[in-house]
């Protein structure tokens, strides 16, 4: 029986026991196995979910719980999964085994912890390896250990070295090893690492190392990162080193063993698909010679090798550079796993893998070889997963319909928050949103799920005047399981459709007022309303009379109202526009516009000389105040006005109104402004040309137009200058017959009197003529037989003593006297064939209407012309072509 001198403290009791324990089958979800070097305990997460595992070594009575300072002192070395899968390795060279003839027994007892599921466990198992293939070295790397076992008898170089320092060397001849191992004494241990330091043994295992000897070999174990340890890097790859010499003394001999462990803490590079792990493929620190025999590599996975056709199919490469053993993983492997990491309250995913490499050289020098282990946990950098919500929302759909993922299977949604509000997944389902979950194949996981457009959680708004923006505010609530650590994501959904109905304006008129009626459409009454250029307030709707329901408001705006604009004025009606816009912050809704014709007398000419005109606002002028404007006569103000609109009465001999003779018209004009000064800026200008075109039986139409308002137009107004022929009862022109009196019967030897009036005007420059009189016989002017009275506005000179023009003067009837005209006719000049006439005759006239300031026109002279040269009056007259002349006529008149 071989057994470890050391570890005296822990294991003296051990060295007693003889017999090796009784094997008992392991317990469910525990395996066993032996790996060369190492014996290894597999815990599967059913045995260990939610409890904690305590180890203890068994020798006999003696029960040493195997704590993390054990752990690396004595070679044990635990990895778990996040999901409780456990892995205990542990040297076949540990504190607490039996070696009989290179079969390592140990006894461990396994302390399960309660949980809420199960009740607190205790298992002690019993197992054994043989282990025989020992190389003069082993070096094995763990997570918490390096450990070195040497053979004893060999001589190592760092002798030769050490030798050179001066430490006192004595070679122990191999035949002497057969002495019993009582005799054996580890005596002190010398780190030529880190901190060159001597130790006792003591004072070495106090330090947390292990040292132990056999007859055959030496153990040197120790943590990383010790005082006495150094860290180098070795062709680049980062490594833990330790050297040391351990000095066993025998009766009064002293024999000195190096050893050296080199273990790397790096050399690992990672991509998103690959991990790449070097390791130096001469480890210098363990190197005597330069001489350096690859015999053999492996590659394995948590601690077992794997052969050529696993590595093939797994896509694991092996290769062997110049300076390097390189070992390529891809990510996802089957041999790893990958976990959900949320250290950020993000979402992030590491692969964590386990690989070992197992090599074994020869230095020929020594003939000796060198067999190294190492097992190295390899776990990626956090790898950023923002969880992606794909948008499945369809425009018909109504309903956000969205996923988010992916996720690994220790994620859970286990709640959304909407807005403010947080549902759990049972909360949300209830509310009819069929959150549900999706399963890839290779286990990524996803959540779907539906929220109507109708529900309160989702926003509406408009993205343009017809298109409803519907946006879902989310924050999705996840957990790692079995962590339970949470993260969360945050998303907006937007989705739009064009369903919205816009307002719309109707709108009619009749003959005063716009009837405008406003459906609201599909979202109510969301929006504002312009009439002309101002808002609808509830004191403008007042005016308005508005009205409502739930689907449609109205509104009546009379056309003289301020919102309304006037776009063309003709003499009798205006085009009046009213305008109304609906709109919101963003976006016109609608605009309108209805124009409508509106019967308005804009210009009135009446008969005695009167002129009303109507001066409306127009768009082009829109600052006016109509109150300001005036005639030319700037003291000639409007009679009324309002907000659009100023009434203008006055008589054409006042205000400055002008008077021309167009052809056979006589043309009152004058204008509508603002006064000087009123006006300062081009757009008050405002003018307004009214006239009154005045003609006589006939009635004629001029345009007449404002200058710098050419949207205005207005139709020129028509008067009839009335023209009447009475038969007065004597010469003093005081009384006439009147229509009841005709026929008047006169006798022969009475002359007649009669009176051309020029009716109603007031206007003191004009006068009436009467160029032409004659009497007929029948009602018809044409008639014959025809007598002249007046020719060419003289007596008949063919019968000078027939007729007599008598002068008129002014009176209380007569105005103007130059509006009249009287002459006396003696009737028996009617005569048919040489006998006075007897019966009915009729009196006609042309009357003939001058402007008596204007020297051009020959009949407004008050001479006669000379009947001698009646062709050149006749060119004359020609040459004036149309006249302003009424015909009139009086009678019958009956001559007895
Ligand atoms: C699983 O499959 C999905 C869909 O093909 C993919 O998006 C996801 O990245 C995969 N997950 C892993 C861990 O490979
Ligand atoms: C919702 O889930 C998140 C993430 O897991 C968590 O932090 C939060 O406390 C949960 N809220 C409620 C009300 O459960
Ligand atoms: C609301 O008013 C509009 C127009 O005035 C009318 O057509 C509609 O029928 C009214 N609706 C209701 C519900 O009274
Ligand atoms: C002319 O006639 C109108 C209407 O008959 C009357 O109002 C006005 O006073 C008259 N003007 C004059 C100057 O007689
Ligand atoms: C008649 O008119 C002609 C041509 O104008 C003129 O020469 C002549 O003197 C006139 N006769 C009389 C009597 O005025």
């Amino acid at each position: 029986m071989e057994r470890f001198l050391g570890f005296r403290a822990l294991c003296l009791l051990f060295v007693a026991i003889a017999a090796r324990a009784q094997k008992a089958p392991l317990p469910r979800g525990i395996d066993f196995e032996c790996l060369g070097n190492l014996m290894t305990f597999s815990f599967d997460k059913s045995v260990l979910w939610g409890r904690s595992l305590d180890i203890d070594a068994v020798g006999g009575t003696d029960i040493i719980p195997v704590t993390e300072k054990v752990a690396s002192q004595c070679g044990f070395s635990r990895t778990s999964d996040p999901w409780g899968n456990t892995k205990l390795y542990t040297s076949v060279q540990n504190c607490f085994v039996q070696n009989t003839d290179d079969v390592f027994d140990l006894t461990l007892r396994f302390r399960l912890s309660g949980s809420a599921l199960s009740a607190a466990v205790m298992h002690t198992v019993s197992e054994s390896c043989t282990y025989a293939a020992w190389a003069s070295r082993e070096v094995t790397c763990t997570q918490n250990y390096m450990e070195v076992s040497v053979w004893r008898r060999v001589p190592t170089p760092e002798i030769t070295e050490f030798n050179e320092k001066g430490v006192a060397l004595e070679v122990i001849e191999p035949d002497e090893e057969v002495e019993a191992d009582s005799l054996l004494q580890l005596w002190k241990v010398e780190f030529h690492t880190g901190r060159p330091k001597t130790m006792s043994i003591e004072e070495t295992r106090n330090h947390g190392y292990g040292v132990a000897a056999t007859l055959t070999r030496l153990l040197l174990r120790s943590p990383y990162r010790t005082a006495e340890t150094t860290s180098m890097q070795v062709a680049r790859v980062p490594m833990e080193v330790i050297i040391a010499s351990t000095y066993i003394k025998r009766k009064w001999m002293v024999k000195r063993l190096d050893s050296a462990a080199a273990c790397p803490t790096g050399g690992v590079t990672f991509t998103e698909e690959m991990i790449t792990w070097m390791l130096p493929l001469r480890i210098s620190p363990l190197l005597s010679s330069t001489t350096f025999n690859l015999l053999a590599y492996h590659l394995g996975i948590d601690g077992k090798r794997l052969d050529a056709a696993t590595m093939e199919a797994r896509k694991y490469r092996m290769t062997v550079t110049d300076l390097h053993i390189v070992v390529e993983i891809p990510l996802g492997s089957v041999d790893g796993y990958y976990k959900s990491q949320s250290p950020d309250y993000q979402y992030y995913i590491t692969y964590s893998i386990e690989p070992m490499l197992e090599l074994l050289w020869r230095e020929d020098a020594m003939h000796d070889d060198t067999r190294y282990k190492v097992l190295f946990p390899i776990t990626t950098p956090l790898m950023a997963r923002p969880p992606l919500v794909i948008d499945k929302t369809t425009e018909e759909g109504k309903v956000f319909h969205f996923c988010v993922g992916n996720f690994l299977p220790d994620v859970e949604l286990v709640n959304i928050t909407f807005e403010t509000t947080v549902l759990s997944i049972a909360e949300a389902n209830s509310r009819g949103f069929d959150v549900h979950e999706h399963l890839f194949s290779n286990g990524s996981r996803f959540w779907g799920a539906l929220v109507p457009f109708s529900d309160p959680f989702v926003h509406k708004g408009n993205a343009a005047p017809d298109v409803t923006a519907y946006t879902l505010q989310v924050l999705f609530g996840f957990v790692i399981l079995p962590e339970n650590t949470p993260f969360s994501h945050p998303e907006v959904l937007q989705a739009y459709r064009r369903d919205v109905v816009l307002p719309t304006v109707t709108a009619t008129c009749d003959l005063e007022y716009f009837y405008v009626t406003v459906a609201y459409g599909s979202q109510g009454h969301n929006f504002q309303t312009v009439v002309g250029q101002r808002e609808l307030t509830p004191e403008i709707a007042e005016e308005y009379q508005y009205a409502q329901n739930d689907t449609h408001f109205s509104i009546t705006v009379h056309f003289l109202a301020r919102d309304a604009v006037f776009e063309m004025v003709l003499a009798s009606l205006v085009r009046s526009r009213l305008n109304v816009v609906l709109k919101s912050l963003n976006w016109n809704f609608n605009d309108f516009s209805l124009t409508c014709s509106f019967p308005m007398t804009m210009i009135e000419c009446l008969s005695n000389g009167t002129m009303n005109a109507l001066a409306v606002k127009v768009e082009s002028v829109p600052d006016l105040n109509p109150s300001e404007l005036t005639l030319r006569d700037p003291q000639c103000k409007p009679a009324y006005s309002g907000p659009t609109f100023a009434l203008f009465s006055f008589n054409v001999n006042s205000c400055g109104t002008t008077r021309t003779f167009v052809s056979d018209h006589m043309m009152y004009e004058n204008e509508i402004s603002l006064p000087r000064g009123k006006a300062t800026a081009p757009a008050d200008h405002y003018m307004l040309s009214v006239s009154c075109s005045y003609g006589i039986s006939a009635t004629y139409t001029l345009p007449f137009s404002t200058k710098p308002n050419p949207e205005l137009h207005v139709d020129a107004a028509t008067g009839v200058l009335k023209v009447q022929l009475q038969l007065s009862h004597d010469s003093s022109y005081g009384v006439f017959y009147q229509a009841e009196h005709y026929p008047v019967v006169k006798y022969l030897r009475e002359p007649l009197y009669f009176e051309v009036e020029l009716m109603q005007t007031t206007d003191p420059n004009v006068e009436l003529f009467l160029e032409n009189c004659w009497a007929t016989s029948e009602q018809d002017r044409t008639s014959l037989p025809k007598w002249d009275l007046i020719v060419d506005s003289c007596e008949n000179l063919a019968d000078p003593y027939q007729t007599t023009f008598h002068p008129v003067f002014g009176d209380a009837r007569v105005q103007f006297p130059s509006h009249f005209k009287r002459f006396e006719v003696k009737m028996f000049s009617f005569t048919v064939a040489g006998v006075p006439l007897k019966g009915q005759i009729f009196v006609h006239c042309d009357a003939v209407i001058c402007d008596t300031n204007s020297p051009r026109d020959r009949h407004c002279s008050r001479e006669c012309f000379d009947k001698q040269n009646m062709s050149m009056t006749k060119r004359a007259r020609r040459a004036y072509g149309q006249q302003l002349k009424e015909w009139v006529i009086a009678g019958p008149i009956v001559l007895i």
